[in-house]
């Protein structure tokens, strides 16, 4: 095992390495390191919680020279405004003894206090991609400095549909600069990615282990179906002190909003929830009062959390079993962060049990398995995906089947316009120009206004 002494470091990381409490730097960070250091491209795949932030900043203000120059050297690309803050954070508390500028702009903000600060100079820019987008179309910042360019959360940044909006920001930036991509998964668009814009970047893959997770204490209960699992965490959440701060994971936004109703009946005051179908706003607020502890229990979906550095979890609830294994690290890992005990708890029904024993293997474990509660009811009630085909079609509830139809093409449409910020622009300008979408309709700027 190495330490931070074995990498070449300068004596301010060192200092404020130690003020963070470190000890050792984690396999993606070692690993990357002199690759990075070397001026070279690369791509480092490792899962979540093994410390890629630093893993790429180590060597990066490692390298960069104290400067008085407005326009930014190094630009930090990450998927939400959430790990914006979240990164820019992580950065000044690595840069404690550095004169190094730092600045975050992400979408969903004022765009003129933005271009005010960038004007004021700074070394690294943090940002998300339309918002970056729109600030280099708009002049404001000025890419030809970029020396180096860092694509964090790979994954998710293509899950939510960001590849061309990041195609249109290599356009923009000088063709001469080191490329530096982090990622959870390699997934088949991510590799696409690499293959299609990239030429031989030095790759960095840590396996996925099954047991970084020493200090999480993993149970799992068999469970009938959607809505009996519903009535099994309002049991368990009952015990406020010990269920303190939970996260609730479910795979998609359609099982999100399916549950977050069902729970609000209950535990209106303390929940939030957040999947990509949420405003930025939306999103943010959910985020930060859970953090600071006003709500203690959210639910998420796998995207919307990942990457997300939160504090103090007591459990992390499965609420589904996810399909891919991977997917179950990386979400019981936002609980037992830092040291601190955490819980997860797995909620399995008889279709997911091939995917919970895919888990165990890899986890190396047999995670211990609850008894039911006997004072938890079981529901005959079942999801439109949970009904038996057949029974669907002359179904009397049909009514609720269409209505699932509609829900997920309002999806879709939501979707793009709230996440992808690829027209945002144009909509931007529509905004700042106030112009009446027809010429006609009068009333259209002070319907604006009022928003
Ligand atoms: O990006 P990834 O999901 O791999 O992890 P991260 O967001 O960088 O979070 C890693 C956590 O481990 C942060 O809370 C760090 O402060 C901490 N940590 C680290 O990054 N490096 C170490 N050598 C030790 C701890
Ligand atoms: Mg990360």
């Amino acid at each position: 095992m190495s330490t931070f002494e074995d990498l070449n470091l300068s004596k301010q990381l060192h200092y404020a390495i130690d003020d963070l409490g470190f000890t050792q730097p984690t396999p993606i960070q070692e690993q990357s390191f002199p690759i990075i250091l070397s001026g070279k491209d690369m791509v480092g795949v490792a899962q979540t919680g093994t410390g890629k932030t630093f893993a790429y900043m180590l060597p990066i203000l490692r390298d960069l020279k104290f400067s008085k120059q407005v326009t930014p050297r190094v630009l930090i690309m990450v998927p939400t405004r959430e790990l914006v803050l979240q990164v820019v954070e992580e950065i000044e508390k690595l840069a404690e003894y550095i004169n190094v500028r730092v600045l975050g702009v992400y979408g969903g903000t004022n765009i003129n206090t933005q271009k005010r600060a960038i004007l004021q100079g700074t070394d690294i820019i943090v940002a998300t991609p339309g918002r970056l987008y729109d600030l280099a179309l708009s002049r404001a910042i000025k890419m030809k400095s970029i020396q180096k360019l860092v694509i964090d959360e790979v994954d998710v940044m293509l899950d939510l549909g960001f590849r061309f909006q990041l195609m249109n920001i290599f356009e923009v930036l000088p063709k001469k600069r080191q490329n530096i991509m982090f990622s959870a998964t390699m997934t088949d668009d991510v590799e696409a990615l690499i293959n299609d814009y990239f030429k031989n970047p030095s790759k960095v893959s840590i396996a996925v282990s099954g047991t970084p997770l020493d200090n999480i204490s993993q149970q799992c209960y068999e469970v009938e179906n959607f809505y009996t699992k519903v009535n099994l965490l309002s049991h368990l959440l009952k015990d406020k002190a010990a269920f303190s701060k939970v996260l609730v994971f479910v795979s998609n936004k359609k099982s999100a909003d399916r549950l977050f109703l069902k729970l609000d009946e209950i535990y209106n005051e303390e929940l939030c929830v957040i999947h990509s179908n949420k405003t930025q706003n939306y999103r943010i607020r959910s985020i930060k009062q859970f953090d600071e502890g006003e709500n203690r229990i959210l639910v998420a979906t796998d995207v919307m959390a990942r990457g997300l550095d939160l504090d103090e979890i007591s459990h992390v609830v499965n609420f589904d079993t996810p399909n891919f294994p991977e997917n179950y690290m990386h979400r019981i890992g936002r609980t037992g962060r830092a040291e601190h005990e955490g819980k997860s708890i797995l909620f399995y029904t008889d279709k997911e049990t091939a995917a919970k024993e895919a888990i165990e293997k890899l986890m190396k474990i047999e995670i211990p398995k609850i008894e039911f509660p006997s004072e938890v009811e079981i529901s005959e009630e079942l999801t439109p995906d949970e009904r038996p085909e057949e029974v669907e079609i002359n179904n009397p509830h049909k009514k609720g089947v269409e209505d699932e139809r509609g829900a997920a093409f309002h999806e879709k449409s939501e979707k793009n316009s709230q996440v992808n910020e690829g027209g945002s622009y144009r909509r931007l300008i529509a905004k700042k120009y106030k112009k009446p979408r027809t010429r006609g309709d009068k009333n259209y700027n002070k319907r604006n206004k009022k928003k």
